[in-house]
């Protein structure tokens, strides 16, 4: 019997992390597993994964819902007028991811550029001699990063770029004027002339209805030949059937991507490419980093279901 408690829904998979949080004395969890449907209840809290749509056909079934925290920064798994429209204040986990997901988006670059699992492999097979022209590489210093997007990652995607001897330039309706002190990058407000003098392509904005597709067949045509895309944000902004085919034929050297249009599923035409290194939305995936996700997520929780402020809305 939940008598009078606040009951909440949060997804199972985050189960582990609930040994750093407290729990008030008048909380009552119910694990959601995200492939299971969302219960109809009184429930006045839910804390999804980014992999469980949150839509009207949700928020239906918990009438008394008072808060959604989003266990990512990206929201566009929520469709805000939906919230919006029933007054559910939404939260999401920024800048505690900002420094892992950039790494990784490094690591991603070093891969491509140096053909890293390429060189893994034929080490492991065998299959090699050292010759002066085996797996020849990208040099980044004196290249150009070109950052779609220069908020919290993509700034941070940047400032490493520095130690590398790279040029940073970014593509974002907003001038980030410290962040160009800083590093000396430089904003080009045409994201055709940052495709086609990049030589290096990083995404960083949000998956929106603006974003989606953002890249498409003609934005990779005008990339520099020999161009290397990487994404880390999310799938849907890139046009993967275009991209396979820019890198079947060579317009493109390499990619590196951590995010898919339908995830988990990954299109075949991606997996045959050796050219391209597919990671499994492994972006925030450092224990810290989960764990900072999951208190922020959690701390804004059981202040929605108190009706207090939220740590990070959205
Ligand atoms: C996010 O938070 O949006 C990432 O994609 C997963 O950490």
């Amino acid at each position: 019997m939940s008598g009078s408690k606040i009951r909440v829904l949060v997804a199972e998979e985050v189960r582990y992390f609930l040994q750093f949080v407290e729990v008030p004395a008048d909380v009552q969890i119910e694990w959601l597993p995200t492939s299971a449907a969302v219960p109809e209840g009184d429930y006045k809290g839910l804390l999804p994964l980014l992999s469980r749509r949150v839509d009207e056909s949700v928020l239906e079934r918990l009438p008394q819902l008072m808060v959604v925290a989003n266990f990512a920064v990206g929201f566009d798994n929520i469709d805000l007028d939906a919230t919006r429209a029933r007054g559910v204040p939404v939260s999401n986990t920024p800048d505690v991811l900002t420094g892992a997901t950039a790494d990784l988006t490094w690591s991603l670059i070093l891969a491509v550029s140096r053909r890293i699992v390429e060189a893994e492999r034929l080490a492991r097979e065998g299959k090699w001699t050292w010759h002066p022209t085996l797996l020849l590489g990208m040099q980044l210093s004196g290249r150009r990063l070109g950052l779609l997007g220069a908020g919290r990652i993509g700034q941070a995607v940047g400032r490493r770029a520095i130690p590398f001897g790279m040029e940073v330039v970014y593509w974002d309706r907003i001038e980030q004027p410290e962040f160009e002190a800083e590093i000396g990058a430089r904003r080009i407000e045409s994201l055709d002339e940052v495709l086609a003098s990049a030589d290096l392509v990083s995404i960083h904005v949000q998956l929106s209805e603006e974003t989606a597709g953002l890249i498409g067949r003609d934005q990779i045509a005008r990339m520099k030949d020999g161009a290397i895309l990487i994404n880390t944000a999310r799938g849907g902004i890139v046009d993967e059937d275009a991209l396979c085919e820019a890198l079947e034929s060579g317009k493109l050297r390499g990619a590196g991507l951590d995010v898919y249009e339908g995830e988990p599923q990954i299109r075949e035409c991606l997996k045959r490419l050796s050219n391209v290194v597919l990671l499994p939305h492994v972006g925030s995936a450092t224990e810290d980093t989960r764990r900072k996700m999951f208190e922020l997520a959690w701390e804004n929780l059981m202040l929605g279901v108190r009706r207090e402020p939220l740590l990070t809305p959205v």
